[in-house]
Order: C-alpha cells, then structure tokens, then sequence
C-alpha cells in the first residue's frame, strides 16, 4: 500500500513520525522533516535497536532485590537534517507553503518520500525526499533528495550534518515514557571527510560506543565541512540553472560497539562499499527484498481493499520494527519511538513471534537466539528472586536484567518464561530444526521449566500451586494460581519433557547436556509437576477463574466509568485497582487459544463471554485475542469488530499515544486474527491445523504458511477453501481435525 499525507498539518506530525518512519530492524529514524522543526510538537529520534544507556532507578524504599539499574534506548546523534536555502531564503514548509506537498510511505518498495513544490518568484522548485532504511545493509540510512528547478535560478544551499546535542523525549505523567531527562550521548571525536564527516559518541553510563558517519554524492555541487562542539557541519553549494534537475545521496552509516569491536572503522568501510554501489543499485536491492518479503508474507482480503491494505501496513510495520541479528528482539514499539523506552517483553513471543515463524523462519529463529543470549542473566535474576536453580527472564529488558521498576505488574509476570518456552515450542513443530533446539532450544526449555519447580508446591491433596504471581492482567495483580501462568507453566514443563526425551533418545543432546546437567529424575520431576498442576475452574459458571480469589472480588462497572477515565490506569491508583475484577486485557481467553487442550467448547465460550463483559482493553494486546477466540468460537460479527479495532490501532490512532511508537504486539495481532482466528489456524505436537471461518466482510482470504520448509497456500471462500503446496515434498496437515495430504493439486475443502 501507499500510505499517504497530503495536509502538512503541525497537530499531526508527531503521530505521523511514526506512521511514516523507516527502520530495518536494526536502526529507526522517525519521520521527521529534513527542513528541521524544533518544537515539543516533534521527537526528533534515530535510534539502534538494543543500542542503550543504564539509568539509575531510584527508590526511597528500596528493599532487597529491586532494579538499580534499568537499560534505555537511546536517542543518537541527529542524521537527518538538510535544510535548503535558494538565494539565501530558507525552504521549509513551515515557513513558505508550499504549493504542493505530499509525504508517502510504501510498503511494497520499502520506501518513505517527501514531495514538495516551492513558488518562487515566475518559477519553481520541485524537492523529493526518498528515504530508505535498507534491509540488506543494515548500517544503511539513505536519502536521496532530488531537486528540480523551473524558469528559475540562484544560489542554491544545503546545510546538513551529524548534530550529537540530543536528549531523549520524557514526559513525567505518563507511566509509559521515560520520565527525567539525562543526556546519554557524549561526543567523544568529531571528523570531517572530503565528502562529508563522522562522530564517534560513548554512553554517559553503559560504556558502549556507537559511530554516525555520513556522505554525500552530489555531482555538480560544491562541498564544504566542518567539525564543530557538537557535530559536524557539511554544506553543498551550487547555481542552479533554469529547468536542471539536482540529485544528491547522502548514505548515513551507524555502527555500534556492541555489533562491532571498531564501529568507526567499520562504518567507514561500509561507506565506501556502498557509496560505490550508488543509490540506484540499492534502492533496486531494496525492492527485491521486499518482493520476495511480500510472496509469502501478503495477505489478500478481496473484496475489502481497507482491510488488505492496513494489513499490509501492520505487516511492514513488523518487518520493520523486528531485530534479526540474534542479540536483539522486538522492542514493543519497535523502532519508531520511546515509549517503554525500547524494552523487549512477552510481547514479542507471544504476538509477534508467530507471524515470522510462519512467513519468514529465519527471523523467528533469531528471535530465540536472542532469549537464549541472554539465558545467564536470566539465571541471574532467579538467583535475586530467591530461586535456587533455573532461568527467570525479566519482564522488561534489552540487554537481559529486569528493567521493571514496579514489581506487581512487571517482575512478578512470571508467565514470561512460558511465553518464551512456548515459543521455542512452536518453532520446534513449525520447523523440525533438531539443530537448534539441541544447540539452544533445549537449554530454554530445561531452564525455565526448573524454575517452575521452585516457584510452586504441592497442596495437601497433591494439586501443584503457584502462589504470588502476576498474570498478564495488569489490573490483578501478585494472586496465587492465575490461570494463564499455570496452563503455560504446564505446558513449559511438558515441552522440556519432550525435547529431553526426543534429544537424549537420539543421543542428539550435545550443547544441552553439559549445559543443563538435566537428569532423568529431574525429567520424572517436570511430569509429575505438570500433571498435578492446578487449573482454576468454576463449576457452576462453567469458566476459568482468572486466579483462586478472582471471582469473590466485585465487579467494575465499566458502563458507568465516564469514557475520559480510560485507560483506567492513569486515573486510579492500582491498588484500588487489584480489589475489583476488571481486566486490562486478555488473560484467560489468551490462555484458551495458546494451550486450547482438554478445554471444553462450553468453557471456551463462557469464559469468553464472561471476561467480554469486564475487559476494558487498555492494552493493546487484548482485543485482538477475544478477536481469534470469537472467531473461534463462530461469532463473526464479534470476530469482525475485535478485529478491525485491531487493525487500525496506529493507524487511527485509537490508543491516543501511536506518537511514542507502534503498538508492535497489535500489529501481529492483526496478522493473529486473520490466520489464527478466521482461518483457525494452531500448531501442535500433532501438527498444522486449519478450521476456517471466512468472514463475510470481504469474499476470499488467501495467505501462505511456511511449515516444515514448505510454502502452503490458502484460500478460504465464505463455504469452503482450497489448499495446495507451493514448494516442498507432500505434507500431511489438519482440517477440522481430519487428516488430509497436501500436494500440489489444489484440495477444495468445503466448510462443514
Ligand atoms: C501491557 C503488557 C505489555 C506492555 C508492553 C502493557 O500495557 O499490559 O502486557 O507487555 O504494555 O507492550
């Protein structure tokens, strides 16, 4: 899709700083405008996925085990100012209007553009603005701005340059950003080049060192530099004649000390590579990542273009947002602003996690590496959270320690570590890779399900409890057995059991064996564990209690709470909060669509219904999870609502604060409800499942899976589908529970 802004509307540009910034995973720039407009209207940010500064976090009452120490994503060094001046009057459009102006973002190229049109005087200057953040050259920021003059000439200047007096954005009243302002960024070294300059910072606190460099092409046009105290200073100058057309590239490079031993070198090194490949060549590159992206990734809604594009949108928006070098993960705004300031939490695992593993493995493969880089700090935060073996991961982190400064709704979340287990799962059954998960996999999986062992007891009549632990409602907090945590708890514990025993059998252990030092009792341990493990039920509401005292608290009246008291949370303290059965967003119902065995149907749809009526959906991972469960359970106008609210979260901005980023998890949550819900789609130890539900909104769906190194194509009409296999050996799969055998011959499959 295009996605276009025709109005400059100043109101507006914060939000459309994220709608419209690029990033490839690695590095982010929002979309800020090259003219510069330094107003609190505007976070001017580039950022480096994972690249962070430590805070102290302070607390008068600090008691044994808190965090000190919390990590940051940093604002670096702004490198995307180029301000033009033609006959010594600046071009900006907040200061001339131009006639013309048009900002868009395609998410078929991998591209974002400006194009404006001056008047000035009898004639006119045409400016373009691409920009790309390149998926294959990660390092890689380039702008390519294209000016073109009409029945006019002049002296035409650009200034531009690295300028390192930066700060990152705060806001004291809002818990979701960082509240004090500290500035991260030292320039260490300031140097220019022929055709442009570099800076070298360090961190105030965290002892990493990151390199901003940046040249420029620019044939015909004069180039000066200039190191300065807080930069570097490059102008280009030039006559323009009448009717010329000016190109200029101008290649940005970051690089960062925790990638590379010698950033600065590195990233000079890349300039050269790059420059020399011009920006023709990568823009080109570009494309034919995104194509070959998009062959399995798309998702076509015909009949419904609203759909199919902003699908498209939230897709691209991942692709953009996700680390794929195994030392970083998805920060839950991505790249594209500060909120949470940068952290990585369950979100990732659990909503985002799954769109690459079906469409892009390699990704979701990286994504479990970086859980398994971090799995020492992970033992680490057992240890201080009085555990006497296995791995806890934090709630929230970069680069592995707890970053969660309040406790009940953050380090007390122990669901993490089945989150992350269950993800290993899933890409154990999605890919079969015995590799890794001996090499990787198999630590995770051993480590957090220990864990579970300390954490819990055993009742008097033999039922396995965990008492004191937050589930992911952050509105009931520290209760004992919540549902959500116990069912993935069991499952963590069970899928340890299986890839011991598959890896051991096998004698295919290696790495896991002196890694875990696991033992048969232990295995025996796990089982014994699992199997007793409490599971909340109510017998007379036919649901799952969300947690052993949930149901005795009353309820929230929601229809009474004035629309201007949501999100609950910045209105009432939590306490008051805890004492009531009110959701923030999904928890049983997320339970029931990850671990959906052994559940009845009517469960299912009591619980549905029940926790429908007290969810406020202050989270944004809520709605698109009653999304796949009413689609699941056959309520499609329910299903349709859910998500589409889903859909357009940043889009419309339905959250009030899409200016401090993406909402990450909800944009794979779209991609959940579409593939997960409507389609039916789960993943199994028994294998692929399909139980499809086309919504009438549009008239066909068609989507690819990648499954076990095979590319399956489907199409569900409103009363039946069609499966074939686009590439790979013949594979059995599920269709409401039947076996079949896809080949390449399409299957038409009718609904039942
Ligand atoms: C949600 C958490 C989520 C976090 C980051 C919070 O508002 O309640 O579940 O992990 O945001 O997205």
């Amino acid at each position: 899709m295009v996605l276009k802004s025709t109005k400059l509307d100043t109101e507006a540009l914060l939000l459309e700083e994220t709608l419209f910034h690029t990033a490839n995973g690695y590095l982010g720039v929002r979309g800020n405008m090259e003219e510069g407009f330094d107003d609190p209207k505007s976070i001017r940010g580039t950022y480096i996925n994972g690249f962070y500064d430590t805070v102290d976090l302070s607390y008068p009452e600090r008691l044994y085990g808190f965090p000190v120490q919390a990590q940051r994503m940093i604002n670096l060094p702004d490198i995307q100012t180029i301000k033009i001046i033609f006959d010594g009057n600046e071009l900006s459009p907040l200061i001339n209007k131009p006639a013309e102006y048009e900002r868009t973002l395609d998410t078929k190229e991998g591209i974002a553009k400006r194009h404006l049109i001056y008047t000035v005087g009898e004639g006119t200057l045409s400016v373009i603005y691409t920009r790309m953040a390149s998926f294959c050259r990660p390092e890689l920021f380039l702008t390519v701005l294209e000016i073109t003059s009409k029945n006019l000439s002049g002296k035409l200047e650009l200034k531009a340059g690295i300028n390192c007096d930066v700060r990152n954005y705060t806001n004291p009243d809002d818990p979701r950003v960082a509240a004090e302002s500290v500035r991260h960024i030292i320039m260490d070294d300031a140097k220019t080049l022929d055709d442009g300059g570099y800076v070298c910072c360090s961190t105030s606190a965290s002892e990493l060192e990151v390199a901003l460099l940046q040249r420029y092409k620019a044939t015909g046009m004069d180039i000066s530099t200039r190191a300065t105290a807080t930069g570097v200073e490059i102008n280009l100058t030039t006559h323009i004649n009448t009717n010329k057309k000016y190109s200029i590239e101008k290649y940005s490079i970051l690089s960062d000390s925790i990638r590379q031993p010698k950033p600065v070198e590195y990233a000079l090194g890349a300039a050269d590579e790059y420059i020399k490949a011009g920006a023709g060549a990568l823009l080109a590159e570009q494309k034919d990542y995104m194509d070959e992206f998009w062959h399995v990734a798309a998702i076509k809604t015909e009949g419904n273009k609203e759909v199919e594009d902003t699908l498209e949108f939230n897709l691209f928006q991942l692709l953009q947002s996700t680390g794929r070098d195994g030392i970083t993960s998805t920060a839950s705004k991505g790249i594209s602003g500060e909120g949470y300031e940068g952290h990585y939490f369950w979100d990732t695992e659990i909503y985002i996690f799954p769109f690459f593993l079906f469409t892009k493995p390699e990704i979701a493969k990286a994504l479990l590496t970086y859980r398994h880089s971090i799995i020492n700090r992970a033992r680490e935060n057992a240890l201080i959270m009085g555990h006497k073996s296995g791995a806890l991961y934090s709630w929230r982190t970069i680069s592995g320690s707890e970053c969660s400064s309040y406790f009940p709704s953050g380090a007390a979340q122990y669901h993490i570590n089945g989150d992350i287990a269950y993800s290993f799962m899933q890409y154990w059954y999605a890919t079969g890779d015995i590799e890794f998960m001996a090499q990787k996999g198999a630590e995770v999986l051993i480590e957090t399900a220990r864990l579970w062992l300390d954490v819990g007891h055993y009742s008097a009549d033999g039922r396995f409890l965990l008492h004191c632990v937050t589930g992911p409602d952050e509105y009931t907090c520290m209760i004992n057995n919540n549902y959500y945590t116990n069912r993935c708890a069991q499952a963590n514990l069970k899928g340890a059991v299986t890839v011991y025993e598959m890896l051991w059998q096998q004698n295919a252990a290696g790495h896991a064996e002196q890694a875990t030092g696991i033992t048969q009792e232990e295995i025996n341990l796990f089982e014994k564990a699992a199997d007793a493990m409490w599971l909340p039920y109510d017998e007379a509401l036919d649901i799952n209690p969300q947690d052993d005292s949930f149901l005795e608290k009353p309820v929230w009246d929601i229809a009474k709470t004035p629309n201007d008291k949501f999100p609950l949370l910045l209105h009432h303290h939590p306490m008051h909060l805890y004492r009531f059965q009110v959701c923030k967003q999904a928890d049983t119902v997320l339970a029931h669509i990850l671990f959906e065995d052994g559940i009845k149907d009517s469960t299912k749809r009591n619980s549905f219904d029940y926790y429908q009526r007290i969810s406020t959906h202050d989270s944004s991972l809520s709605r698109c999870a009653f999304g796949i469960m009413a689609a699941r359970l056959g309520l499609e106008n329910k299903a349709y609502e859910y998500f589409y609210d889903t859909l357009i979260t940043d889009l419309e901005n339905t959250h009030g604060n899409t200016k401090d980023g993406l909402h990450t998890a909800n944009l794979g949550g779209s991609w959940m409800v579409t593939v997960m819900g409507f389609a039916g789609m789960r993943l199994n130890e028994k294998g692929l499942h399909f139980k499809f539900m086309q919504p009438g909104m549009w008239n066909r769906t068609c989507f690819k899976i990648n499954y076990l190194g095979r590319i399956i194509n489907v199409q569900m009409e409103r009363d039946k589908s069609k499966l074939s296999l686009e590439k790979g050996q013949p594979v059995d799969i599920y269709v409401n529970d039947e076996k079949i055998r896809l080949n390449q011959t399409p299957l038409e499959l009718p609904h039942t």
